[in-house]
């Protein structure tokens, strides 16, 4: 590879700002007042708790994953580039998400559909009661979907990202259990360069968004909002999302889903 592997997937899939005020966001709306602690779960290289407390002071942080290696390299860069009293701030866990309800927060988010690893009714709704129970009494878990008529069949969709072009096939998907098999790709843009496959892959079970919705009431939350991207008016998203209880079915979207304590 002519790139870490990591800095790839954070260009091309990651917005840890936009996510983070989307956070700020939404939390203010609802509790008229400020989260300090952050749980990221699935953390990877915790970009996004970087991005947390990079901004305030007042703010701290954890991140948690099962793996080293998205753990080894976020302490290099992201940690490393912080000024020290932020870095005092910001903690990485290696441990199973299941395990962590000692890491009480404000916030607790799991992006990038990293909780499709629970493949069970039975784990997903542990996991959600963990979380449940891990967060402050003025608590919200922000989590992130997707779906649409497209979102069940084997495809694959590219972007061209500066000097590179990202893959994201859907390898296998099986209508019965919605157990699928998703990849990452990463090329080049330069002549002759190979393809780099599977880069990172991922074996998920796909939640619908009313399944998720009734498992997370199920698990006690007291509400679950869902929000809807707008449109750029050429058939695209324009990355602002509104909470709505309504919305166009469409072949392709993402949506994040916020869960009340
Ligand atoms: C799709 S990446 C998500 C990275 C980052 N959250 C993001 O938004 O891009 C999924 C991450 O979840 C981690 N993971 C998978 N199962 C886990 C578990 N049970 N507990 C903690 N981490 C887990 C993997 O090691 C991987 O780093």
């Amino acid at each position: 590879m002519w790139r870490n592997k990591y800095d790839l997937y954070e260009e091309a899939v990651q917005s840890p700002d936009s996510d983070v005020a989307f956070i700020l966001r939404e939390y203010r709306k609802i509790y008229k007042s400020e989260p300090l602690s952050l749980r990221e779960d699935f953390c990877g290289t915790g970009a996004l708790l970087r991005a947390w407390v990079s901004r305030s002071a007042s703010r701290s942080a954890v991140g948690i994953d099962l793996d080293p290696a998205p753990i080894f390299y976020g302490l290099q860069t992201h940690h490393a580039s912080l000024k020290p009293a932020r870095r005092e701030r910001v903690r990485f866990v290696q441990d199973d998400v299941l395990r962590a309800s000692r890491f009480k927060a404000d916030v607790i988010c799991a992006f990038n559909y990293s909780y499709y690893v629970f493949k069970t009714r039975e784990l997903l709704l542990a996991y959600f009661k963990s979380v449940r129970k891990s967060l402050n009494s003025k608590g919200l878990f922000f989590l992130d979907t997707f779906g649409g008529t497209d979102a069940m069949i084997e495809s694959v969709e590219s972007r061209r990202i500066g000097d590179f072009t990202y893959y994201w096939e859907c390898e296998s998907f099986n209508p019965l259990t919605h157990e699928c098999l998703y990849a990452i790709h990463f090329r080049r843009n330069s002549r002759g360069a190979p393809k780099h496959r599977r880069v990172f892959t991922y074996d998920w079970r796909y939640w619908t968004m009313s399944e998720l919705r009734d498992l997370l009431i199920e698990a006690g939350f007291a509400k679950v909002r869902s929000y809807w991207e707008g449109d750029d008016r050429r058939g695209g998203g324009n990355g602002v999302f509104r909470e709505t209880v309504r919305a166009e079915n469409c072949q392709s979207w993402i949506s994040y889903l916020v869960a009340e304590i």
